[in-house]
């Protein structure tokens, strides 16, 4: 048995589903932990791309059991709408997946109090994907959270008229927003009952079942490490454990039931929404280096949010930010991706320390002003002009993407396992 918790260790988006996808013929199951609709996994076969937000990346293969664990919150009009995406590709949802009943539900005034928290705070806005994640898991844990098994409950009717009536006072009397109607939150309640309660299931019931039989587990993390609630750029973060960590309490599993951790990563950074990048070179207001190399990334490697469209910052491999995440993780083996996009760089830099206040800084500050306040110190590289797209294998990569690769290995600690060269499930180099 070899059970792998597969997660994000920069700001998101860096090619989770891509890699879950990659590896789940070899896993029986495929299970989300946390996060929800604000993930936008994207998996491409040839000349057809899938987006997935909370389905898990494994679900385009035959015999891979995909699981929505209850660290998750589900929106029932999007989930419903991305099973009817794969429906209609005649991928067989119903057979493949099953949902925790323990699962939060995103209803429509989660969404309305995202927005007008973020249009509240005006410059300091966070820049969330405005899915209601935050008050989702809010709601959560202050226990008045909505669960796909309290669709049954008696008292529903009465929880929901206390809700809404906490709801639209903060909306109406705080924020100086519209109020939500019931009649909205009843149809999502509706779509659940109909579409998501009949694959409803005992999550860690499943997972004990199926590691008895010797099957083997795929945990599919979203979002990344930096965006972590505790270990993240609070608070420029989401609102869950996005670390390893997660994949336990997330599903309801041991702590034994985890032998590797492999941490995903791009051989550049990215990052959407607001909060501190040290190594930022680029965003959509211009900001770019001499070199252009910001921009560089930006267009050759199509950053835009799989979920909102948004433009995503870019700038250098910040190996600050690698090492925190080892750490936090316990990762064993990183999967780097994206190393295509630097091909045609004249050099390649990797942030190997901070600068602050005249000191040399080797880990993440806690305060986001201090990390803010702090600017990357470089070691540079020479570039490679030879194309790396679609490499399969270590002998058609440059002497210089393979001395990078090897000096991030060094810098990071941490062995690379996995190298993507390009976005279909067939470019990858396992080393
Ligand atoms: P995720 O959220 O971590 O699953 O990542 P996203 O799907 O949001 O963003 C990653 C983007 O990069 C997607 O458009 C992928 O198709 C694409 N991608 C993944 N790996 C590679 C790679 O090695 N090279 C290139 N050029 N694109 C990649
Ligand atoms: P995947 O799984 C990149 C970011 C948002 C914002 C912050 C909070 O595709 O990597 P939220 O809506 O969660 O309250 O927003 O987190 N964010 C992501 N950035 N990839 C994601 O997911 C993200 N999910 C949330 O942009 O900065
Ligand atoms: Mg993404």
């Amino acid at each position: 048995m070899t059970n792998t918790v597969a997660i994000g260790i920069q700001w998101g988006d860096e090619g989770k589903g891509k890699i879950v996808d990659l590896l789940a013929p070899k896993m029986d199951v495929v299970a989300r932990f946390q996060g929800g609709p604000n993930a936008g996994h994207t998996l491409v076969i040839g000349d057809e791309t899938t987006v997935l937000n909370h389905i898990p990346s494994g679900i385009l293969h035959t015999d891979t059991l995909s699981l929505i664990g209850n660290g998750t919150v589900v929106d029932p009009f999007r989930l419903v709408e991305e099973m009817d995406m794969l429906l209609a590709a005649k991928i067989p949802v119903h057979e493949r997946l099953r949902i925790s009943d323990r699962c939060q539900l995103i209803l429509p005034y989660h969404r309305a109090l995202d927005a007008a928290r973020e249009a509240a705070k005006g410059d300091g806005k966070i820049g969330t994907t405005g899915r209601g994640i935050g008050p989702c898991y809010e709601d959560k844990t202050a226990r008045r959270g909505i669960r796909l098994v309290d669709l049954t409950c008696e008292d529903l009717d009465a929880r929901l008229d206390e809700n809404l009536r906490y709801v639209n006072f903060m909306l109406t009397q705080f924020f100086g927003a519209e109020p939500v109607s019931r009649s909205d939150v009843v149809e999502a309640l509706d779509l659940a009952r109909e579409r998501l309660l009949p694959l409803a299931a005992d999550v860690p019931l499943i997972l004990q079942q199926r590691s008895r039989a010797g099957d083997r587990i795929l945990f599919e993390g979203a979002q990344g490490s930096m965006l972590d609630v505790d270990h993240g750029t609070y608070p420029f973060v989401t609102s869950s454990n996005t670390v390893s960590g997660a994949a336990l309490a997330g599903l309801g599993v041991g702590p034994g039931q985890v032998d590797e951790v492999l941490g995903i990563c791009k051989a550049y950074t990215t990052r959407v929404g607001a909060g501190p990048f040290p190594t930022e070179l680029y965003n959509a207001e211009g900001m770019c280096d001499s070199e252009n190399s910001g921009r560089h990334m930006a267009e050759k490697g199509h950053e835009f949010g799989a979920t909102t469209g948004r433009p995503r910052r870019t700038g250098w491999f910040d190996a600050i930010v690698v090492q925190h995440a080892v750490r936090i993780n316990g990762v064993t083996g990183l999967a780097i991706t994206k190393l295509d996009v630097l091909d045609g760089l004249k050099e390649v830099k990797l942030c190997v320390a901070y600068e602050c206040d005249g000191e040399r800084v080797e880990y993440i500050p806690a305060d986001c002003k201090v990390l803010e306040a702090c600017m990357p110190v470089y070691e540079t590289l020479p570039g490679w002009s030879e194309s790396t797209f679609g490499a399969t294998s270590q002998e058609q990569l440059p002497e210089n993407a393979k001395a990078l690769l090897k000096r991030i290995e060094d810098v990071c600690e941490c062995p690379i396992t996995m190298l993507s060269t390009g976005p279909d499930r067939d470019h990858i180099i396992h080393l």
